[in-house]
Order: structure tokens, then sequence, then C-alpha cells
């Protein structure tokens, strides 16, 4: 793989398209396992979670259904520290299981803000997946039940994940060049 170019920055390749996909079919193993019987709902959030919360929905063989919200906190590569929702939640979420999707936990503040808009609307349960997670650089209190890769505090960029809206459309993760 080699380095490529968003804007004005560089980043090299960092997870592989063959690696994404065999921690994602893990991850919908024990979804399988942990929702049988049950009919979650997946609620994915865009625009960074599209593509991982495609590939994990289609290797998710329990009945399921799965809705789009939007949410968003970044600006270029720095947390703005606000949540906007932009697209609400239309789905009748109560008596549900819900597997809230994320590409990527940062800080925490995005989930943090909107779990209470899920728990609100009482859900029977709601469980946490999410592809990347950055445990530096979490403060907020949060329970990730399901994380396919634990990364370094480092801004990251393809397979859905953007830096001012480009590079989300590769098969790979890319690590920005220090
Ligand atoms: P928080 O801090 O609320 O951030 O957990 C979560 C949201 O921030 C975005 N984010 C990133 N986007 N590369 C990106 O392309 C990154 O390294 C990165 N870190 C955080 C992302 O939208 C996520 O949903
Ligand atoms: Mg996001």
């Amino acid at each position: 793989m080699n380095e490529i170019q968003v804007l004005d920055k560089t980043f090299v390749p960092f997870l592989s398209a063959e690696d994404i996909q065999s921690k994602i079919e893990s991850l919908a193993v024990t979804i399988n396992k942990d929702y049988q019987n049950k009919k979650p709902l997946f609620v994915a959030i865009l625009n960074g979670s599209f593509m991982f919360a495609a590939d994990l929905f289609k290797s998710v063989t329990v009945d399921a259904e799965i809705c789009f919200i939007k949410l968003a906190s970044y600006k270029g590569t720095q947390s703005t520290g606000h949540v906007i929702t932009a697209i609400g939640l239309d789905s009748n979420i109560t008596g549900r299981d819900i597997i809230v999707v994320e590409d990527i936990i940062d800080t925490g503040k995005t989930l943090h803000t909107f779990l209470p808009q899920i728990i609100n609307q009482q859900p029977s349960s709601v469980k946490i997946a999410t592809l990347l997670h950055k445990p530096e650089a979490t403060v907020y209190d949060l329970h990730i039940d399901y994380c396919c890769f634990s990364i370094p505090n480092k801004f990251v960029v393809g397979y859905g994940l953007d830096y001012d809206g480009f590079g989300r459309n590769t098969k790979a993760i890319y690590q920005l060049k220090s």
C-alpha cells in the first residue's frame, strides 16, 4: 500500500482492507450469538460509519433492522466540542434492542451526548459497536461493547472516515503522516 494525499495532508497505510474485513466478520459472529432470538435495530451514525455499518450488516444473520442518523462534532482534524443532530431518529425504539454503530470513538463526547436521546425512549437494551477507538483520547465515560480496533491518538482517514469531507473512498484506513 502507498501513501495517499488528501487535500493538503499526507497519510500512510495503517489498517489493510483485509484486516478490516476480518475484524468485522468476527464482530458479526459475536453479534449473531449475542442477539440469537432477538431482532436488533442498528442505529448507524452518518457520515463516517456508512461503510462499516454496511459491511457489518451484511454479515449479520439474525433478523435485524438498520436506520441512519446524522451527528457531527468534527471540523478538520480537531473536535469542535459541539454535537449537532442533523437527521433525527425517526424509528420507534421503545422496547427495541439497539446497537449504535460508530466509525470512531475519540473523546467520547458524540456518544455521551447522543446516548441519553436513545435511553429516553426506553429501548430494551443499548450497546455500542465501533470500528475504531482511541483510548488515549477518550475523556467521557462510555461503555464500549464491541470494538474492532483500538488505535493510537492520531488522525485517520479512509473506509468512510474523512478529512474535511475527503478521503472516505478507500478500502483501507490511513494515518496522518507525522
Ligand atoms: P468524539 O470525540 O465525539 O468524536 O468521540 C467522534 C467523531 O469524531 C470524528 N473523528 C474522526 N474522524 N478521523 C476522522 O476522520 C479521526 O481520526 C477522527 N477522530 C474522531 C468522527 O466523525 C467520530 O464520529
Ligand atoms: Mg462519525
